[in-house]
Formats: C-alpha cells, structure tokens, sequence
C-alpha cells in the first residue's frame, strides 16, 4: 500500500476506545471486524482500533491476518523500570499494538501529559518501529481569541522536534472543544485553516487525521477537507457497526 499522503496514499480510519469496554466486548467487536473485512473492501484505507490496554493482545490476535491495525493509547517513554502504573513501549508491543496514540487533550488535562512528554514518548515508539499517532488541538478559548493556528502548529512541533517528517508518524487534529459528551461537531469551515497550517508544517509524508465528534452523517464532509488523510473516531465508532460503516463510506469515497 503506498504510504504518504499523495492522492493515493491510505486513508486512516480507526476509533479509540478510550476507558471502554470489557474484555468480552472488545473481542466480540474484534471477530465483528474481522468478519466483515473481505478482501478488497476497504481498499484504500487503513483501518485501525485502538483498546485500553487490558484488551490489545486479545483484539491483536482476533484481528491477525487481517488489514485492521491495533494501537495503545498511551506508552512511556522509558523501555522499562521503576515507573509504576505505566506500560512501555516493548510492552505494548509484545501485546500486540503496532501504533501508539500520544498527546490526547483528555491526557494533556488530566494526567499532566505534556509537549515534552509528548515528544519523548514520540521518539521512544519510532526508536521501537512502532508509529505514533499524535493528538494536538486547541481548547475554545484559545479558538475564540483567534489563537487555534499558531496553538496547534506550536504543539506539533514541539511534539515533533527532532523527529524525521516521514509516514511512519501520524497526527490526529482534535480540537479540545469538538471531542467527546457536551463536544460541538467541528464543520468543515472551522476545521480547514488549522489543517492547511498542519499540512504545511508537516510536509508531504505525514498522515493528517481529523478527529472529534465525528460519526457517519459528518465523516465525507471532513474526509474532503483539504490535507486531511483519516478520521479518528470515538463515541461514533464504539458500535462496531458504525465503525464498519465509516470504513465504507472512505473506501468509497476513494472510489469517486
Ligand atoms: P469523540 O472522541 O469522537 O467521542 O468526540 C474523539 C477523540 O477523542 O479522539
């Protein structure tokens, strides 16, 4: 599959369960999944999931064999040692994950998670051959006061510096305002300037997903935004179902 963000470059789709799921959920969402990945149906785009950690050796190995990437949610920047609570990378994956979601605004909030953590963490996935999937996004009031342009591209390059600009690293745009319960849908308009300012930053390599309220009345739309490459889904896509159907809304939207 070619790789980079030209005109044939995969579509990432994926969803984060975040705090979500037992581990029978997560295997019956998994064989779903499995199941319904047929040859050639979601040519053109990269499907991921990414479960809480109790869930991604059991979802890698119903997912084996399929296109279906598995990730964490998050992984410490040290290989291992005196670090209690955290899971490193080796960790995660000897579990399974090949991609490794860092800088979510819920973990820049509530667990002190930083740019410099960020970038940390960034480099011990790459230094792994793992991909790392890096959130930024603005708050509202940062939005409001004008600021959502240079706040993101100051927090991609922090999470960035020192880290080649190649298809290996991905970057979700999620704006703190348009995620999850109470979250406004973000419209193609408000989203445009931010990406266009990411693309330019990131150069021609780097995936660029949209995530934040998205589900399937919104994806095309922000699927069409200039620069965005995926769509990186929550509560739209913790149905199976609704993850199935935004992997055929992509695919087909690759086939127009
Ligand atoms: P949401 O979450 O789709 O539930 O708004 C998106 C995210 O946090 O990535």
């Amino acid at each position: 599959m070619t790789s980079g963000t030209g005109p044939t470059a995969p579509l990432w789709v994926g969803t984060s369960w975040k705090m979500t799921k037992s581990l029978g959920e997560a295997r019956d969402f998994a064989r779903a999944l499995a199941g319904a990945a047929t040859p050639g149906r979601w040519d053109g785009v990269q499907p991921f999931v990414v479960p809480p950690a109790t869930a991604i050796s059991t979802v890698a190995a119903v997912l084996a064999g399929t296109p279906v990437v598995v990730g964490a949610q998050n992984a410490h920047w040290a290989d291992e040692g005196a670090w209690t609570g955290e899971i490193s990378v080796p960790q995660v994956a000897d579990a399974g994950a090949r991609l490794v979601e860092l800088g979510h605004s819920e973990r820049r909030e509530h667990f002190a998670e930083t740019d410099a953590t960020v970038n940390a963490k960034v480099r011990a996935v790459l230094r792994h051959g793992l991909r790392p999937l890096v959130c930024v996004g603005e708050p509202a009031s940062v939005r409001a006061a004008g600021g959502a342009v240079p706040f993101v591209t100051a927090q991609v390059t922090a999470a960035l510096a020192g880290v080649p600009r190649s298809e290996d690293v991905l970057v979700a745009y999620e704006p703190v305002w348009a995620i999850g319960d109470g979250g406004r849908p973000a419209t193609p308009e408000d989203v445009a300037p931010v990406c266009a300012a990411l693309r330019a930053e990131l150069g021609d390599q780097v995936p660029l997903l949209y995530g934040g309220s998205v589900h399937r009345g919104n994806a095309l739309e922000l699927l069409e935004v200039a620069g965005v490459g995926g769509l990186f889904v929550g509560r739209g896509a913790w149905d199976v179902r609704d993850l199935i159907a935004l992997l055929d809304l992509a695919a087909g939207s690759r086939g127009r």
